[in-house]
C-alpha cells in the first residue's frame, strides 16, 4: 500500500516561550482537520534512559556533563523506530524539544563546542520544520517563576539562546522564527498555517537525515 508520509514537525524555543501550549493546540488543531498528527516530547521521561535524564534534571543524580548530553541523544535514538514508523504510517508528528536543545543546553555549558555536541545527533529523523519560538527574556520571565529543575536561571537560559542562533543559521534545516510574544490564538494561527503547507509538500518526499 502506498501512503503519504507524516511531516515531523519540532517546536524548539528557551523556557517558557510556550512550546508545550502551541505543540498541544497544533495537535489538537490538525485532528480536528481530519489528519493523523500526534504529539512528542524530549525528554521521554518514560522510558529507562528518560527516568535517568528525569533525576538528573530534578537534581535527585549528578552526571558528568558528556555523559547527560549523551543520554539525552540516546532518548532521542531509542524513539528513532517508533518515530519512523509513525511517519511511514501517515501520521504527522509535532515534537517539543528535539536535537537542537540538545546542543543548545550543552553547548552552553562551559567547554562544549557546537560540533562535538551536534555529533550524536547526526543523522536522526530531520524535520521538516523546526519553528523556533523567539521570546524576550524579560517577557519569559512575566509568564512565571522558574521552577526549580537544573538549568532553569536567567543566565543559562541567556547563553541557550545565544547558542540556538548559531543553530539557527545553518540553512540545511527549515528554521521558522516565529514571534512568541504575541497571544496564544494569534501566534497559534501562524505555527498552523506554516504546518499544513509542511505537511502537504513534505508527504511524498522522503525523511531526511539530520546534519548529514
Ligand atoms: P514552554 O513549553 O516553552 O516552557 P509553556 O507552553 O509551558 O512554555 O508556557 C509557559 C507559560 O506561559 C504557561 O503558563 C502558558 O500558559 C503561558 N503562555 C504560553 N504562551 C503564551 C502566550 N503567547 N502569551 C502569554 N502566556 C503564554
Ligand atoms: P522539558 O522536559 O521540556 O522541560 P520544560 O517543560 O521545563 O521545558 O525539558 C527539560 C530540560 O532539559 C530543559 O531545561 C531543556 C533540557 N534539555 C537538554 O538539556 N538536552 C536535551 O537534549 C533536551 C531535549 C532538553
Amino acid at each position: 500500500m502506498s501512503c503519504r508520509r507524516g511531516a515531523l514537525i519540532v517546536l524548539e524555543g528557551v523556557d517558557k516561550a510556550g512550546k508545550t501550549t502551541q505543540c498541544k493546540k497544533l495537535v489538537y488543531a490538525l485532528q480536528k482537520n481530519g489528519r493523523a498528527a500526534e504529539m512528542m516530547r524530549f525528554p521521554d521521561r518514560t522510558t529507562q534512559i528518560g527516568q535517568l535524564i528525569s533525576s538528573y534534571l530534578e537534581k535527585k543524580n549528578n552526571l558528568e556533563d558528556h555523559t547527560i548530553h549523551l543520554l539525552f541523544s540516546a532518548n532521542r535514538w531509542e524513539l528513532v523506530p517508533l518515530m519512523k514508523k509513525k511517519l511511514e504510517q501517515g501520521i504527522t508528528l509535532v515534537v517539543d524539544r528535539y536535537a537542537f536543545s540538545g546542543v543548545a543546553f550543552t553547548s552552553a555549558k562551559p567547554d562544549f563546542s557546537l560540533e562535538w555536541c551536534k555529533n550524536p545527533d547526526v543523522g536522526l529523523p530531520k524535520p521538516d520544520l523546526v519553528m523556533f519560538l523567539q521570546l524576550n527574556p524579560s517577557v519569559a520571565a512575566e509568564r512565571g517563576e522558574f521552577g526549580t529543575e537544573r538549568y532553569e536561571t536567567s543566565a543559562f537560559q541567556r547563553s541557550v539562546q545565544q547558542r540556538f542562533e548559531q543553530l539557527m543559521k545553518d540553512p540545511s534545516v527549515n528554521w521558522k522564527v516565529i514571534d512568541a510574544a504575541r497571544s496564544i490564538e494569534v501566534v497559534h494561527s501562524d505555527i498552523k498555517v506554516l504546518c499544513e503547507n509542511i505537511i502537504n509538500t513534505s508527504e511524498n518526499l522522503p525523511i531526511g537525515e539530520l546534519w548529514k
